[in-house]
């Protein structure tokens, strides 16, 4: 396998910088013509990793003269940032599509553009060639980071300007960055995947796994901290895999470590941890640790051992029990959650009552649960035993209600504590409430006002509403 540079490409940094005073004059020029400052809107699709390349791009944009909206039909650049890992969202995109067609028909001016995973594929390309000839520019995952250098170029053709990579070992970080919120961020610690479950197209349209150098995410959390930021997520496909490739390897628990000791951060989180490479030494450090919240995501997936085979996840039913219950020990007050696929190739009804099994066993507090979907050029879509329709749903809505039932049963167990809640936002519903963010990511409502937004308060858990509390402060 090739070997992956992973230091941060200054040299390309200075280049984009370029490139953004180059495309702010362009926007300039805009906004004589169309008389106000032209507005963006960034629209985000899938996972974690998709939102923090949004702030990425919205960090770009702001910087050369666009300023945000949340409303698609007064924007003068709409860009998705898309997923592909499975149909639907897929789906949604071209539905959308078609509704910015007949705005841009109003709006001549208005330039539409996609990123993301789904670009990274060659038949939506093709697709999108042939059927949305009104799309300005089309780029993927690998070289977001051109971002400023591919909008100067559009400025400068009026072609669908489509740039495709099919890898990159370029890692450039410290491009502007428009976070969604002021006190809480995530930060990209690894890139890719090399897991190839047999289901999924993440490794396909995110490449090779590469592991950003840990100076690097020190100092990037450290300014953030500096600007007001008190936790953290660190998010990478499989971050119990963090460090292996790089010149001087480390492990993700030393890389918590580290990131514990950044004074003013309080609370660590990240995502997602894959069962088969989670190590007793990161058991160790989370337990040990007042940062590192209490909650785990560590995707299952299914409760068969001939499914998890299939799906090569390498760890069996008992393997993943085994290892939920070293963690249960080690830290009785954790949260654990996952994700469930249902419909895999081959998987009956008796496979389900397997990963139902496992759902009553663990006790999850929260569980992802998905419809198998095929995805070309993965090895499960070429499987010939997919299975039919009112199967799946059978098991499905079966799994949904043994999960639903069990984080409800665990949600329970909570009433009457006290716990720390970080202060995220004006409850939406009742402006007299704020939802605040538990350390084992479950969501209290309670009075207070937006100057606490932010802050750490202990709350008092009253009542249970099935998912989240609502609660009141305790001084
Ligand atoms: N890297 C993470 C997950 C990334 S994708 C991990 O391994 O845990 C998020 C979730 O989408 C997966 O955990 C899986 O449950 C689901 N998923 C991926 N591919 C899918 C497919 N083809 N059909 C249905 N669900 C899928
Ligand atoms: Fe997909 Fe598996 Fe990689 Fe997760 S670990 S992104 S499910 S291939
Ligand atoms: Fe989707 Fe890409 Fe994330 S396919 S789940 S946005 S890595």
């Amino acid at each position: 396998m090739a070997q992956f540079t992973s230091a941060n490409d200054e040299k390309e940094l200075a280049l984009q910088k370029e490139y953004m005073k180059k495309a702010a004059s362009y926007v300039a020029g805009l906004e004589v013509q169309i008389g106000h400052k032209p507005l963006c809107c960034v629209t985000t699709f899938g996972c974690q990793m998709n939102a923090r390349d949004s702030e990425k791009l919205l960090g770009i944009l702001t910087q050369i003269g666009y300023e945000p909206t949340d409303r698609e039909e007064e924007a003068d650049f709409v860009i998705y940032n898309t997923c592909t890992v499975r149909d639907n969202a897929n789906q949604r995109v071209y539905g959308r599509l078609g509704f910015l067609n007949s705005l841009k028909r109003k709006k001549p001016h208005l330039r539409i553009a996609l990123c993301g995973c789904m670009m990274q594929e060659n038949s939506v390309i093709e697709k999108i060639r042939k059927s949305y000839r009104f799309v300005d520019l089309i780029f993927g995952t690998h070289n977001i980071f051109k971002f400023a250098q591919l909008l100067v170029t559009m400025f400068e053709n009026n072609e669908m300007l489509i740039d495709i990579w099919n890898e990159t070992d370029q890692i450039v970080e410290d491009l502007p960055v428009n976070r969604k919120y002021s006190y809480k961020s995530g930060i990209n610690i690894m890139f890719g995947c090399n897991n190839f479950c047999s289901y999924c197209i993440v490794p396909y349209v995110r490449g090779r796994e590469r592991s950003r150098e840990p100076k690097d995410i020190l100092t990037e959390i450290e300014r953030l901290v500096e600007d007001g930021v008190v936790e953290v997520m660190l998010l990478g496909q499989n971050v119990n895999s963090y460090g292996k490739n790089l010149e001087h390897p480390i492990t993700f628990a030393q890389l918590l470590r580290e990131v514990e000791q950044i004074e003013g951060l309080r609370r660590i989180r990240f995502m997602t941890s894959h069962p088969k490479d989670l190590s007793d030494e990161l058991i160790e450090v989370m337990s040990k640790s007042e940062k590192i919240c209490r909650h785990l995501h560590l995707p299952v997936q299914a409760g068969s051992d001939r499914i998890l085979q299939a799906m090569n996840r390498r760890y069996t039913k008992e393997q993943y029990l085994a290892l939920v219950n070293k963690i249960k020990t080690a830290m009785p007050d954790i949260a654990i959650t996952t994700d469930l696929i249902v419909g895999f190739p081959g998987e009956t009804l008796e496979d389900v009552e397997e990963t139902i099994d496992v759902v009553k066993k663990v006790g999850y507090d929260n569980a992802f649960t998905f419809i198998y979907s095929k995805r070309t050029g993965t090895p499960a879509a070429a499987m010939t035993n997919q299975v039919p329709d009112e199967v799946v749903k059978e098991g499905f809505d079966k799994l949904l209600k043994v999960v639903q039932d069990t984080a409800r049963e665990r949600a329970a167990l909570l009433r009457g504590q006290v716990m720390e809640a970080l202060v995220e936002e004006i409850n939406e519903q009742d402006e007299s409430l704020v939802t605040g963010r538990l350390s084992n990511n479950m969501l209290v409502h309670f009075p207070a006002d937006k100057t606490l937004i932010g802050q750490i308060v202990r709350v008092s858990l009253d009542t249970c509403h099935g998912f989240y509390y609502t609660g009141h402060i305790v001084e």
